[in-house]
């Protein structure tokens, strides 16, 4: 079974790799390296290319007959869509609708995508399911969902099987310490939290402490890359077995503040972690937290490090590597 993954060499898809690789998959990795790091990639197969690049994905295609594509390439910053929009619809809509073409033209049927939770957009009830009105609040929820949107009628159209799957918070690193989370610029609430345990970073900043959540700061449910990777494991056996296209939503549905992720990263290092408060920002909704029920009964999903911290236990055997 031979698997391109496509952002391999990124944080969620460099643990993917690992996990098709311990599954018996021969995996080939296509990236460009543009928030990817090329030793995050543990085996199989390294192209360094784009997606957007049409002649480069036809050679690879008539070169690898695949099962499935998975794609972890996409910007991720909900700020930067603000103020780039351009590079958001371009990148994550365009090249990806590049990337599907070709999987028609060569009759790869089968597609598993990075969503977001924020295709939500400001929550009208949590925990939220699948079903919950999709309102994205800006250009880099409307990117995802405008893929989501693409990948029905793909179905419809074109027999392209599809998971799209709904990440909340990612967080944590390989449980063995391979790899781990190397955003640049970090804007990740964990990752920031133990810089600024291990002295790289003076503080962490608290966006926000006037929300309606008990103790003011922002709620959100952190799920261990590791359990994403399993999860996006389970999808895949589904649409091997021939399974329908389907979207679920991921997390643990338990949600932590942020003031709650500071206490225990500070218990977990045994460092005081300095903070200081900020005003808020621009579009945090007060509470993410997902309801995971229908992977765990469809797919039979099981988080196995649920706990925050171990999360954040992983995160630091990362950060002081
Ligand atoms: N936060 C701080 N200080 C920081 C960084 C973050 O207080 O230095 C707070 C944020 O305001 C937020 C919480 O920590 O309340 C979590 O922030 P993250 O940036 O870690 O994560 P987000 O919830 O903003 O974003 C995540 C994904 C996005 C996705 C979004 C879905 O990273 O890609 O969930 O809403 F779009």
């Amino acid at each position: 079974m031979k698997i391109l993954v496509v952002g391999g060499a990124g944080y969620i898809g460099s643990h993917m790799v690992k996990r098709l690789l311990q599954g018996g998959a021969e995996v080939v990795t296509l990236d460009n390296l543009s928030g990817g790091y090329r030793d995050a990639v543990c085996g199989g197969t390294f192209i360094y290319g784009d997606i957007a690049d049409s002649s480069l994905l036809s050679r690879i295609f008539s070169t690898h007959a695949f099962a499935a594509v998975m794609h972890f390439a996409s910007y991720i910053q909900v700020g930067e869509s603000v103020q780039e929009p351009a590079k958001y619809y371009q990148n994550n809509v365009s090249n990806t609708l590049n990337l599907l073409d070709m999987m028609v033209a060569f009759e790869v049927k089968r597609f598993i995508f990075s969503s977001t939770a924020a295709i939500f957009g400001e929550p009208q009830y949590t925990p939220i399911d699948e079903q919950h009105p999709k309102n994205p609040i800006n250009p880099y929820g409307r990117s995802k969902w405008m893929v989501e949107q693409a990948l029905g009628d793909y179905d419809r159209a074109y027999g392209l099987k599809s998971t799209c799957l709904r990440y909340f918070n990612a967080a944590g690193a390989d449980p063995d310490g391979e790899m781990g989370e190397r955003h640049d610029p970090e804007t990740h609430l964990i990752p920031l939290v133990l810089q600024a345990a291990s002295g790289r970073r003076e503080q962490i900043r608290v966006f926000g402490r006037d929300y309606d959540t008990p103790d003011g700061t922002c709620i959100r449910d952190y799920i261990h890359v590791t359990d994403l990777a399993e999860a996006h494991w389970l999808a895949l056996a589904h649409l091997l077995a021939g399974g329908d296209s389907c979207a679920f939503n991921l997390g643990n549905g338990n949600g932590f503040s942020v003031q709650e992720v500071i206490d225990a990263a500070r218990q977990v290092t045994g460092k005081p972690i300095p903070c200081a408060d900020e005003q808020r920002r621009a579009g945090d909704p007060a509470r993410l937290v997902a309801d995971s029920r229908r992977i765990r009964e469809q797919l039979g999903w099981q988080p196995r490090y649920a706990d925050l911290d171990k999360i954040i236990a992983d995160a630091w055997r990362w950060e002081t590597r």
